[in-house]
C-alpha cells in the first residue's frame, strides 16, 4: 500500500447514478500526488462526470472519494478545473486577461482580493502559460490554442494542487496539441500538480503520462500504458474483443468504438 499523503485522488467502490442510470460502476483507482494521467474512453462512459464527482458536484450513490485527504467539496481552491467545449464566443467582447481573474471568483479571497494583487495574480499565470502577449485582447479574436492558454491560467490561478482539464487538445490540429500537452507537463513537474487530463487520443500523451484511467461501460482501470492499453486489459474493460497494435511507438485501439 501506498502512503495515504502520496495519493491525491482515490477512488474506492464508487458507483455514480443519474436519473436511473449507473454511470460509474464500482470505480476504484487511485492517483499518486505530482503525477500526469491521461483519462480515455469513448463519448458518455463518464469521464466528464468523474471530474464533476471530484469537483464536490455530484455525490456518489456509494463508495469512498478522495481528494487530498478529504471528502470532494465544492469551490475547493485547491483544485484547478478547465470545462469541456470552451469554445469562447467570436464576439465576446471580454479580454483575455479578465477571463483568466475569473478563476479568482466563486471562492472566497476572490472577493475582497485588493485590485493591485489581483492584476498581478494574473500577470504571473499570463506569463506561465506564455499568453502575456495576448492579455488584452478580446478573447473572441483568439485561435483555440490560445483560448485554451487561458482556460489554463484560469484553472492555476489558485495556485491549485490539482488540475482537471476536460479535452482541452479536442478543437486543436497536432501542433497546437502538442504546445498544450508540452505547457501542461512542464506545469506538472515544475508544480508538482497532480494532473488528470481527458483525451481522446493517447499518442501525443505517450512521452509525458504517468498513467492512464481507461474507462469503459462505466467501469475503469489505471495503470502505466503498457500494462492498460493491451487486449486483454481493454476486452475486459468493454466486455468485447478489442486488439491492440503498437506500430512506430505508437498505439492503436481496434474493435473499440473510441
Ligand atoms: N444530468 C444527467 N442526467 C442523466 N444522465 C446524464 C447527465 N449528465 C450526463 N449524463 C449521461 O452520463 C453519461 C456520461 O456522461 P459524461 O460523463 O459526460 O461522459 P464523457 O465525458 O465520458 O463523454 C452519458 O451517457 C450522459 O448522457
Ligand atoms: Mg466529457
Amino acid at each position: 500500500m501506498e502512503n495515504k499523503n502520496e495519493i491525491a485522488i482515490s477512488l474506492k467502490d464508487v458507483t455514480v447514478r443519474l436519473g436511473d442510470r449507473t454511470i460509474l460502476d464500482d470505480v476504484s483507482f487511485a492517483v499518486p500526488r505530482g503525477s500526469f494521467v491521461a483519462v480515455l474512453g469513448p463519448n458518455g462512459t463518464g469521464k466528464t462526470t468523474l471530474l464533476k464527482l471530484l469537483l464536490g458536484l455530484l455525490k456518489p450513490a456509494g463508495g469512498i472519494v478522495s481528494v487530498l485527504g478529504a471528502a470532494p467539496r465544492r469551490g475547493n481552491k485547491d483544485i484547478g478545473y478547465a470545462p469541456q467545449h470552451r469554445v469562447l464566443e467570436a464576439d465576446l467582447a471580454l479580454r483575455a486577461r479578465d477571463v483568466v481573474g475569473f478563476g479568482l471568483d466563486g471562492n472566497k479571497w476572490g472577493i475582497g482580493f485588493a485590485n493591485r494583487k489581483r492584476e498581478a495574480a494574473i500577470d504571473d499565470v499570463l506569463k506561465e502559460v506564455d499568453a502575456e502577449q495576448f492579455g488584452g485582447a478580446p478573447v473572441g479574436k483568439l485561435s483555440g490554442g490560445e483560448q485554451q492558454r487561458l482556460l489554463i491560467a484560469q484553472a492555476l490561478i489558485t495556485d491549485p494542487k490539482i488540475l482537471l482539464l476536460d479535452e482541452p487538445l479536442s478543437n486543436l490540429d497536432i501542433n497546437h496539441a502538442q504546445e498544450i500537452i508540452a505547457l501542461v507537463t512542464d506545469i506538472c513537474r515544475r508544480r508538482a500538480v497532480t494532473v488528470m487530463l481527458v483525451a481522446h487520443d493517447v499518442n501525443p500523451l505517450l512521452p509525458s503520462i504517468d498513467h492512464v484511467l481507461y474507462m469503459a461501460n462505466g467501469r475503469g482501470a489505471m495503470g502505466v500504458p503498457e500494462e492498460i492499453i493491451t487486449g486483454e486489459t481493454l476486452s475486459d474493460l468493454y466486455g468485447t474483443k478489442v486488439e491492440v497494435m503498437r506500430v512506430g511507438g505508437r498505439i492503436f485501439v481496434l474493435g473499440a468504438e473510441t
